[in-house]
This record gives structure tokens, C-alpha cells and sequence, in this order.
């Protein structure tokens, strides 16, 4: 397994591979690895004969007052993760080697990125479809894996690749979740034992959605009201959103009748955490 940390060298040893003929497969990360990221590695390994992995905490994609600087890392245990995962090349720069200090060209998602996280993170999803655009010049992929416990980040980044006709398959990869429910993420490495407890109630409150659909319930504000009261019966736990969209177009729907996706994000202490679950009528 190659490390690669210089950007021109990863372009320049894509370009080799692609001329001999070598497909390449994609898994962008921000390193911190777990089994939900390892899981999208087990779906590319099988579909490209070379597989790299990039981690890189996009500093692009951090509002001003969010955890750039505290998000967890852990290069050397990421990378025998990599090894075990069969991974060919971890593509791993520095920031300052990503950005140039006066870049001035962005890629702005207009449709699908204004709500759910969107809203909450301001220029957030710009951040994202830029590095990933990047990414995608920079590595070449023949097909890319993303995972859809970031549901809108998915259908953002499908919609970059068809808008701007990147010659990459998009590949949707499940959420892995703990035993106990809770979505893997970086992120959960912040919970204490007692939020660790808390941080169930997103999951719960997905479960209870889906059962309340199963039972017919069509009105979008009774299932998010149920929704809204279970998490409010959980102390340390602050509800950033709660929204029920149609799964496309990711527009608020009134009545689940379609495919509908129910997303979330929770606050748990100072821990911001996300799930989502689509709904079938
Ligand atoms: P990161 O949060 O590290 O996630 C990398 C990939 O792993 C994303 O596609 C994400 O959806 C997927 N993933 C995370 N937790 C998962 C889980 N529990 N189950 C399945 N997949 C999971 O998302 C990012 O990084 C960044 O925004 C990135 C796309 C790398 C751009 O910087």
C-alpha cells in the first residue's frame, strides 16, 4: 500500500494507472476511520483493480465556529485499517498543498444544498462538491463511494457528477450502525458515556417514524410532532432539525405518499450528530 500526500503526484500516478489501462475506484474520507467507511472500501474492492482511499479533513467544509481543529485523527491507525481493507494507495495531503491560499473557484450545489444540513451549515455543502470535484481531478476515479448516513451529501454529489458530467459512477454504500442503533461516526468518539446513551434517541426516533408509516399514518406533521416529543423526553438532547422531504428533490412534502426521506440533526451536549431513514408509503 502506497501513501501518496502530494497532490501532483497522485494526478500524475492516476494518469499512469489510466493509461495502463487500470480502473480506479474512489472512497473520499476525513480519515478516523470506522466500519461504516471500511464498509464503502468492501463495495469498491471488488469493482476496480486499483482502490485509493483519501483522507483529508476539508477544512473548506467547516463553518467558522465548528471543530476543524478538534475533529478526530488517527493517521497510523487509519492506515493498517486501509492495509487490512486491501487498499492500494491512502491519498493523504496536507491543507495547505490542497488549497491555494487565493482560490477563487467553487462549486455551489443550488437546488438540493440549501436545507436540511445545508441550513444549519452555511456553505457547507460548497465546501464538500468543491474537494470532492478536486478529489475527482485528482485521482480519476471510474467510480466513487459515498455513504447514505450522509444522505444529502449523497444526493448533492450525484447531482454535481450529472450537472458537470464527471465521468464517474456514483456508488450508494448503507449505513452501518452499532449494535445498538446508533449511526457510526467520527463524531460519536465525542460522546461520554451518559450522551453515548442520549445519542439513541436519533435512531429511536427514525424507528418510530418508519412505524408509524407502516401503520399509515400519512401526515408529515404527525410523524415529525411524535418525532419532535420522543427527543424532547431525552435530557442534553437539542433538536437542530427534524425534516421530511421527498427523496429526489429533497422539497418538503405535507403527506408521505412517496419515497420520503426522514432526516435529523441532534445535538447531543456540544456533539452534532445526523441520521436519516427513507420512508416507504
Ligand atoms: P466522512 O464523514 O469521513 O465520511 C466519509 C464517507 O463515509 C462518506 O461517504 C460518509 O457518508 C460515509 N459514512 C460515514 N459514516 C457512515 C456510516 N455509519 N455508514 C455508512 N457510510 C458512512 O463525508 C465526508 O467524510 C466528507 O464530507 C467527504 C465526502 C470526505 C468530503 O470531504
Amino acid at each position: 500500500m502506497k501513501i501518496i500526500s502530494s497532490p501532483a503526484e497522485m494526478q500524475q500516478t492516476a494518469l499512469e494507472l489510466k493509461r495502463s489501462g487500470k480502473t480506479i475506484g474512489l472512497v473520499p474520507t476525513m480519515g478516523f476511520l470506522h466500519n461504516g467507511h471500511l464498509s464503502l472500501m468492501k463495495l469498491a474492492r471488488p469493482e476496480c483493480d486499483v482502490l485509493v482511499v483519501s483522507i483529508f479533513v476539508n477544512p473548506a467544509q467547516f463553518g467558522p465556529n465548528e471543530d476543524l481543529d478538534a475533529y478526530p485523527r488517527d493517521f497510523e491507525r487509519d492506515e493498517s485499517l486501509c492495509k487490512g481493507e486491501g487498499v492500494d494507495i491512502v491519498f493523504y495531503p496536507e491543507p495547505g498543498n490542497m488549497y491555494f491560499s487565493d482560490a477563487s473557484v467553487w462549486i455551489d450545489e443550488e437546488a438540493l444544498s440549501p436545507g436540511l444540513c445545508g441550513g444549519s451549515r452555511p456553505g457547507h455543502f460548497r465546501g464538500v462538491c468543491t474537494v470532492v470535484a478536486k478529489l475527482f481531478n485528482l485521482v480519476l476515479p471510474d467510480l466513487a463511494v459515498f455513504g447514505e448516513k450522509d444522505a444529502q451529501q449523497l444526493r448533492v454529489l450525484e447531482r454535481m457528477v450529472r450537472d458537470l458530467n464527471f465521468p464517474v459512477r456514483m456508488v450508494r454504500g448503507p449505513i452501518v450502525r452499532e449494535a445498538d442503533g446508533l449511526a457510526m461516526s467520527s463524531r460519536n468518539k465525542y460522546l461520554n458515556a451518559e450522551q453515548r446513551q442520549q445519542a439513541l434517541c436519533l435512531k429511536q426516533a427514525l424507528a418510530l417514524a418508519e412505524s408509524l408509516v407502516r401503520g399509515g399514518e400519512k401526515s408529515v406533521a404527525n410523524i415529525r410532532q411524535q418525532m419532535v416529543v420522543l427527543i424532547g423526553t431525552v435530557p442534553g438532547a437539542e433538536i437542530d432539525y427534524i425534516e421530511l422531504v421527498d427523496d429526489e428533490t429533497l422539497a418538503r412534502v405535507e403527506n408521505v405518499e412517496s419515497e420520503t426521506l426522514v432526516a435529523l440533526a441532534v445535538k447531543i451536549g456540544p456533539t452534532r450528530l445526523i441520521d436519516n431513514a427513507v420512508l416507504h408509503p
